[in-house]
């Protein structure tokens, strides 16, 4: 159950307040026709989500009860998940439900606990990759190179649809997403959501003390204007600077155009975070399994 007192807890209800405060970029994508695979970056595509109406499995067509769904969603025990009910602290589909013998259809309600969205759906895999330099974002490689698709090639035989979110290039390390939550990869990657991405890139030193006033003001490339959402300098040492920025574009090699077009060509690239997600202290090679809470943030970061 998530806990009012943990940071995890905090963190939920920090997310689930951005949320709710931030203007929804575009209403009528509820309407827009349901895609059948995740659009690449920068498409220009619209967002969409499968439409939540019957379940593609028939053991859910009669529907799961609320209290079972709430525990084998790990969140409390039957017992604490009726009094969750109870207390008003359990919505579907966006309406507080306070009957106990609610049935819902797991694979397609929308059920939140406190406001955080509850991922009900048993076999929907949210998974964090420190991909490390070298590695190419796809899921097999026709030439044999190392594919972030070998790392869950055990997942993939066992029958998960997995897919990376977006792209890193094959020089630039960091958090790449896999997952088969298709409606939350579409919106993560798509422009209008404004994902901010983290980077830390190591450049050429000295740092013009007006570069990010540049960068936020935004950069001609050939393939349009680029601003950063924030620039700052992290660390300098023998003629190379650590620098962060923060942007929500998708277009490719982005961050090295950048740099290179101000003057700074990128050394090593990394990628930090994505939205409220984080590589923190993950080892370069592993995967690891989203919490509640990291699929919480991300599912309010999207609108979802
Ligand atoms: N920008 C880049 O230049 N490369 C990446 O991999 C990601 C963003």
């Amino acid at each position: 159950m998530p806990d009012k007192k943990t940071p995890a807890g905090n963190r939920f209800r920090a997310a689930e307040k951005a949320r709710r405060e931030r203007p929804r970029p575009d209403k009528d994508w509820r309407n827009s026709p349901s895609p059948t695979k995740p659009a690449s970056e920068g498409d220009g595509a619209k967002p969409a989500r499968a439409p939540r109406t019957g379940s593609a499995n028939p053991a859910n067509a009669e529907g799961v009860r609320l209290q079972k769904v709430l525990a084998q969603a790990g969140i409390a025990s039957r017992r604490a998940s009726e009094e969750l009910i109870d207390e008003g602290r359990v919505e579907v589909d966006g309406k507080v439900v306070r009957e106990q013998g609610r049935r819902v259809d797991p694979e397609t309600a929308v059920v939140k606990v406190d406001g955080e969205r509850i991922v009900i759906t048993q076999d929907l895999v949210h998974l964090a990759l420190n991909k490390p330099k070298g590695m190419h974002s796809t899921m097999s490689d026709d030439l044999g190179r190392p594919c972030v698709g070998d790392l869950v090639a055990e997942r993939v035989a066992a029958g998960q649809r997995l897919f990376h979110v977006g792209r890193l290039d094959a020089d630039t390390e960091g958090l790449l997403m896999l997952t088969n939550d298709g409606d939350l990869a579409h919106r993560l990657m798509h422009p209008s959501y404004e994902v901010p991405k983290t980077y830390l890139a190591t450049v050429d030193a000295p740092i013009p003390r007006d570069l990010g006033k540049r960068l936020r003001a935004g950069v001609q490339l050939e393939d349009g204007i680029v601003k950063v959402d924030s620039f700052g300098v992290v660390d300098v040492w023998e003629g190379e600077a650590l620098v962060k920025l923060v942007l929500h574009e998708g277009r490719k090699h982005v961050v090295r155009r950048l740099l290179e077009e101000v003057g700074h060509p990128v050394r090593k690239l990394v990628r930090t975070d994505i939205g409220p997600l984080k590589l923190g202290e993950q080892r370069p090679g592993s995967i690891r399994v989203l919490n509640r809470g990291e699929v919480a943030s991300l599912y309010a970061a999207v609108d979802l």
